[in-house]
């Protein structure tokens, strides 16, 4: 059955939210429903933007697994704080 994020309780927390939605989707996407696009940015501006799995959301923020060698692990500690990253997700059965 599709989840619809219309019945997910409205919370103020914007991660409080998004972590309803993903329990949601867990309930009915097969598919790696914590699958979030994570775009980031190179020092000159140049953005790349790459799949990731969304394991953990709580008052810190997103949390997910990578190498901290890798282009979006060096790109992500040289723009803390500066908003050049951006993190996108979604399910077919969100059913918006
Ligand atoms: C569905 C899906 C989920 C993925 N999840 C992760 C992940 O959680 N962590 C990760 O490091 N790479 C993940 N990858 C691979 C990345 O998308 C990416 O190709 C790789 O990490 C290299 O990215 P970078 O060179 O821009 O750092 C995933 C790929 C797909 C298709």
């Amino acid at each position: 059955m599709a989840a619809h994020l219309r019945d997910v309780e409205a919370a103020s927390d914007p991660l409080i939210i998004c972590r309803q939605w993903i329990e949601a989707a867990v309930a009915s996407e097969p598919n790696d429903p914590n699958a979030a696009a994570l775009a980031t940015a190179d020092p000159s501006g140049a953005p790349s933007v790459r799949m990731v799995l969304v394991k953990q959301i709580d008052k810190r923020g997103f949390c997910f697994y990578t190498n901290s060698e890798s282009r979006k692990g060096q790109q992500l500690a040289a723009n803390i704080g500066e908003l050049r990253q951006r993190l996108a997700m979604t399910a077919p059965r969100w059913n918006i």
